[in-house]
């Protein structure tokens, strides 16, 4: 037998990520036309790319036989105008969950430990890994992040907390009164990663005023996205904005061409486009009335969700369920790689797909439940 690279043992033992499916890959295996598949699987936006980002990409395009602007001059100085935040505090990702890995790379060493809730975004397991640290994942309380268990679980190896809000794959909330008791029970030399990737969705009232916190926690670092509401999951760009030393760390082992000039672009033409965002989080609202609703009326469990997907227990046909929305071109996400093998995982798409999508389990559920 060959005899196996030298890799080490941390790296091994690293479960892949596991998307939701592209579109692409479906209609391969089933021949089907890509047009006609529905994806609500990587809570992406239906309403596409705004109008705003599309001009900013378009005329960027012809610039890029140059390499990007490595410190993303204009896109940083637009969210600094947006957010009202200095501009050496905020640095750009390719995608948010770049900014985790690099998070992970600045403060852990082997040895080291990260903790977060049970029910998680998977990228912050891989990250610790990679750097051969150990994730602590803390019970959650219900389908809620038990912050004082968290809290209880932070020692003098701890060097990150990721808190999600909304969380995925629930869909819930932390309050900005929680979050709050929470810094103040965190020692300073810890950083706590505050992921925001689907705050725009979050009902106005309940927002948390998460950039009104960091000057007062400079162990604070808010992760935001521009994949969600924004719409630019293909285009992969995401920041994060901390008042601390962590932009400076993190700028030392960044790529220096990690965000390309067509993102940039495409991020900076959209980040103060309020009328798309309005457009989005309406639509969203609608999304989630009109799906939750058809799930009570199959009597069927749900987490009633802050964001734009929502969580719905199936029972042990959840994969079968998964197979034959897909026979039917549907693409949900099954979440047994959350833990959660009885539960599946909608994004909320236009009222159109969501119409689709509720008439192709109401008839598959009977057979379903049968097999259950
Ligand atoms: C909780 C959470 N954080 C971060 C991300 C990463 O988003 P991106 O890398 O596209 O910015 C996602 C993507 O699904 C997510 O669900």
């Amino acid at each position: 037998m060959a005899e196996q690279l030298r890799a080490p043992a941390f790296i091994r033992q690293i479960e892949p990520y596991r998307a939701g499916k592209p579109i692409t890959e479906l209609a391969r295996e089933k021949g089907f036309d890509p047009k006609r598949i529905l994806k609500l699987a990587s809570n992406e936006n239906p309403l596409g790319v705004p109008e705003s980002a599309r001009k900013a990409a378009a005329a960027a395009i012809s610039g890029a036989n140059i390499y990007p602007d490595g410190n993303a001059y204009a896109l940083k100085s637009e969210i600094s105008k947006r957010f009202g935040v200095p501009m050496d505090w905020i640095v750009i990702g390719n995608g948010s969950d770049e900014l985790m890995g690099l998070t992970c790379q600045a403060l852990l060493e082997p040895g080291m430990k990260t903790v977060f809730s049970q029910y998680y975004f998977s990228v912050y397991e891989i990250d610790t890994h990679a750097c051969g640290s150990t994730p602590v994942i803390v019970p959650a309380k219900g389908f809620e992040i038990d912050l004082d268990a968290i809290v209880r679980a932070i020692d003098e190896k701890t060097r990150i907390v990721f808190l999600t809000t909304p969380n995925n794959p629930t869909g819930l909330t932390l309050s900005e009164k929680d979050v709050v008791s929470f810094l103040e029970r965190v020692p300073p030399s810890v950083t706590v990663v505050l992921d925001e990737a689907y705050c725009d969705f979050v009902p106005k009232e309940e927002r948390l005023d998460s950039i009104g916190l960091l000057e007062r926690y400079p162990n604070l670092m808010v992760a935001r996205t521009f994949s969600k509401a924004y719409g630019l999951a293909g285009f992969r760009c995401g920041f994060g904005i901390c008042a601390g030393e962590l932009p400076e760390l993190i700028n030392r082992i960044r790529p220096p061409f990690n965000c390309n000039t067509v993102a940039q672009a495409a991020a900076a033409g959209c980040v103060s486009d309020d009328a798309f965002l309005e457009r989005v989080y309406e639509m969203n609202l609608k999304g989630v009335a009109q799906l939750e609703e058809a799930f009570s009326s199959l009597g069927l469990r749900f987490i009633p969700t802050k964001s734009n997907f929502i969580l719905v227990e199936i029972g042990k046909g959840a994969a079968a369920l998964n197979e034959a929305l897909l026979s039917r071109g549907i693409i949900i996400r099954p979440c047994a790689s959350f833990g959660l093998p009885e539960w599946i995982r909608v994004s909320v798409g236009t009222g159109e797909q969501n119409e689709r999508f509720i008439e192709a389990l109401r008839e598959e559920l009977p057979a379903v439940r049968a097999g259950n």
